[in-house]
C-alpha cells in the first residue's frame, strides 16, 4: 500500500501513513511528537491546521468539541483522518524526550482481584520490561472481537508487573471480557505506551493530584514512581467515589504516607450516607478540594485524571486558588463508545 508523507511546519519531522491509518496513529508509531489523548475523537487534544493536502475524515467526532465551525477554518482531528495525499501540518509539536516506542505484546495474566464489587485488578506480566513513562496508558486487544480498549497503567515502570485498574459497567466490552472470559494464565495483547499525562520534572515543587473512579490508577503509577526516586516534593491527593465500595486506594494512601515525606490524602464519597461512618469527606470531590486546598496552592502544579465533569469542575477550583492554568495537567477519562 502506498505511503503518504505527513510534514510539520517549522520542523524537519516527517511521518510516513499509509491510507488506512489514521494520521495521528502513523505519527505516534513513527515518533512524532504530536499531542493527543484519547485517540477517538472526544477530546480534541490532537487538533491540527490542514495547511496543504487532503484527507478522509471518519466519521465520529464529538461535536461539542469538534464541529463544522473548525472544519471550515481548516482543522482536522488527526485522529479522525486518513491520508489521501502528502500532508502538511500546523501543530504544536510536544517534546520527544523520554517517548517510548510503541509496541505490540503478548503478557501473561498472572492476576485478577476484586476491589468491592465494581473495580477489578487485572496484573499482567511482559515477556521482557517495557518501557514506558508513569501516568502513560496502553490498548488492550479484546480477544474474543478484536477491538480495542485503552487502560492506563496503574504500576511504576521499574514494576515487574503491569497492573490495570478496570472499572466494570453493565454490557462494556472491556468488562464482560474481563469478568466472564479473562482468566489467570491467559495471554492478553497489549500495546502502548500512549499518551502524555506525566508529571513535570519540577521536583521541587507541590503536586495536587485530583482523582475520580479508577482516575486513581495513573497517578497510582506516578505517585509510585515518586517512592522509587525519593522525591521530596508535597503531594496531596484528593479522591472522590460515590461509595466506600469504590474506595480502593486507602491501602495505597497508607502506604504513601510512610514512604513519601509530605503526602496527605483527602478521600470524598459523594453517595455515602453518613451513618456508616466511613472516614471520608461526604460530598463531591471538587468540594473538597475548595475547602481544604491553602497554602500549598503556591508554586503548586495540579494534576487531574477521571470523568470529564469532575476534572472541569476541579479546573474552576484550581484556577480560582490562585494555580496557573498552564501548571494544571489532564486526563479525561471517556467512557467507550460501545
Ligand atoms: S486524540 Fe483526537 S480527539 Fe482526542
Amino acid at each position: 500500500m502506498s505511503a503518504f508523507s505527513v510534514s510539520f511546519m517549522g520542523s524537519d519531522v516527517v511521518a510516513s501513513c499509509d491510507a488506512s491509518t489514521t494520521i495521528l496513529d502513523a505519527c505516534i508509531s513513527t515518533g512524532a511528537p504530536v499531542p493527543y489523548n484519547c485517540r477517538s475523537g472526544e477530546c480534541g487534544e490532537c487538533r491540527a491546521r490542514l495547511m496543504s493536502g487532503s484527507i478522509e475524515e471518519i466519521p465520529g467526532a464529538d461535536p461539542a468539541i469538534f464541529n463544522d465551525v473548525d472544519r471550515q477554518q481548516g482543522d482536522i482531528l488527526t485522529c479522525m483522518c486518513f491520508p489521501r495525499s502528502n500532508l502538511e501540518l500546523d501543530v504544536p509539536l510536544k517534546s520527544n524526550k523520554n517517548v517510548a516506542a510503541i509496541e505490540t505484546i503478548n503478557t501473561l495474566v498472572e492476576g485478577i482481584t476484586w476491589h468491592g464489587r465494581e473495580i477489578l485488578e487485572v496484573a499482567v506480566l511482559p515477556p521482557s520490561p517495557i518501557s514506558f513513562q508513569p501516568g502513560q496508558y496502553f490498548d488492550w486487544t479484546i480477544r474474543t472481537n478484536g477491538v480495542k480498549r485503552s487502560f492506563s497503567a496503574a504500576s511504576a515502570p521499574d514494576s515487574e508487573m503491569l497492573w490495570f485498574h478496570i472499572r466494570l459497567h453493565p454490557d462494556g466490552i472491556a468488562s464482560n471480557f474481563v469478568s466472564d472470559v479473562l482468566r489467570v494464565g491467559d495471554f492478553l495483547e497489549i500495546t502502548g505506551p500512549f499518551g502524555h499525562f506525566k508529571i513535570s520534572d519540577n521536583a521541587h515543587r507541590p503536586a495536587i493530584f485530583v482523582a475520580g473512579g479508577t482516575g486513581f490508577a495513573p497517578i497510582r503509577s506516578i505517585l509510585d514512581a515518586a517512592v522509587s526516586r525519593k522525591d521530596t516534593r508535597p503531594v496531596r491527593l484528593f479522591y472522590g467515589a460515590r461509595t466506600s465500595d469504590s474506595l480502593y486506594c486507602t491501602d495505597d494512601a497508607d502506604r504513601w504516607r510512610s514512604t513519601l515525606p509530605d503526602f496527605k490524602f483527602f478521600p470524598a464519597l459523594s453517595d455515602e450516607p453518613i451513618e456508616t461512618g466511613v472516614d471520608a469527606f461526604r460530598g463531591n470531590v471538587t468540594d473538597l478540594l475548595d475547602s481544604e486546598l491553602g497554602s500549598e496552592v503556591f508554586g503548586a502544579e495540579a494534576y487531574l485524571c477521571g470523568p470529564p465533569p469532575m476534572i472541569d469542575a476541579a479546573i474552576d477550583v484550581l484556577l480560582t486558588k490562585g494555580i496557573e492554568k498552564e501548571d494544571i495537567f489532564y486526563d479525561k477519562f471517556l467512557p467507550a463508545k460501545r
